[in-house]
């Protein structure tokens, strides 16, 4: 067998006919797309487009009015976050998730705590199923910590790191859960170009080393255009474009999506 359809792997996500509404405002119109395992998939979109509102609908946090969303065959929509997350989806906040009082390690264990399947009381007993989980819960976040980078920073209370580390620290946060579908709000945002070029660093080592699917939501298109296998481009809810980095950007409804408001 020949051809591009038959060489497409099996997606991970299937996204379909996505809606979403806030009294007036339709935050998600139809949207509809897949994510292959292991894939790098993009989206774009002016503020307000509808991206956080995906990530949203994807981990549970939002309800949409239709469509749906299957992971690996299995419905994931009308699940809870934690459902969700115990799946194997983990995001990143555009807005830092950790406890800014909190040590990074120990803010990367607790990322992983909706992962621990023992009671409280064996939990406070420290007996078996909790000290097991408890290890290899420790060995998820140092893999995670040496991955990223982050030993010098282990013991600082994450308020307190530098942004571009806390950025960082965020991702870490996510992938100690061990998901199989990581989604990335704005990693970049507020960055400098060499906090931009580490952090491009480290999603690319991330791919390399675990081999998971991701989502970016980013405004930084150097970013997106370098590292996303497909993009898919929103505007006011709806998609306007789907294709490579190449095919969106040279796409006149993206381009007019973007240069509309400034013509
Ligand atoms: N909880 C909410 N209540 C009401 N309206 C919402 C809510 N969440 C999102 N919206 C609206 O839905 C639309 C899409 O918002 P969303 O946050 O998904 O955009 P975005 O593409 O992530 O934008 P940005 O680039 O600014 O982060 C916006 O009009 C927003 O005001
Ligand atoms: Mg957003």
């Amino acid at each position: 067998m020949t051809g591009v359809g038959s060489d497409a792997p099996e997606p991970l996500l299937t996204v379909d006919g996505l809606t979403l509404r806030f009294g007036g405002v339709h935050a998600l119109d139809g949207v509809s797309f897949t994510v292959g395992s292991g894939e790098l998939f993009a989206v774009i979109g002016p503020n307000g487009a509808g991206k956080t509102s995906i990530f949203n609908c994807i981990n549970g946090v939002y309800r949409p009015q239709q469509g749906s969303i299957t992971l690996d065959g299995a419905r994931l929509d009308g699940s809870r976050p934690t459902a969700i997350a115990n799946r194997g989806v983990a995001r990143t906040f555009q807005n830092i998730g950790l406890f800014p009082a909190v040590s990074l390690v120990d803010n990367l264990m607790l990322g992983r705590h909706h992962l621990m399947r023992s009671g409280f009381l064996s939990g406070m007993l420290w007996w078996g199923r909790a000290r097991r989980e408890e290890l290899e819960g420790r060995a998820a976040v140092e893999r995670v910590i040496e991955l990223l980078e982050l030993e010098p920073f282990r013991h600082q209370p994450a308020g307190l790191l530098p942004y571009g580390v806390a950025k960082r620290a965020e991702l870490a946060r996510a992938l100690a859960m061990e998901p199989r579908l990581v989604l990335l709000d704005e990693p970049v945002a507020g960055m400098n170009h060499e906090e931009t070029e580490d952090m491009a660093r480290y999603i690319v080592e991330v791919r390399r080393e675990l081999g998971l699917a991701m989502i970016l939501v980013e405004h930084d298109m150097r970013l997106v255009m370098d590292l996303a296998d497909r993009v898919l481009a929103l505007d006011f809810g709806r998609v306007i474009a789907t294709g490579t980095p190449a095919q969106v950007q040279r796409n006149p409804a993206v381009v007019e999506a973007y240069l509309g408001g400034a013509a």
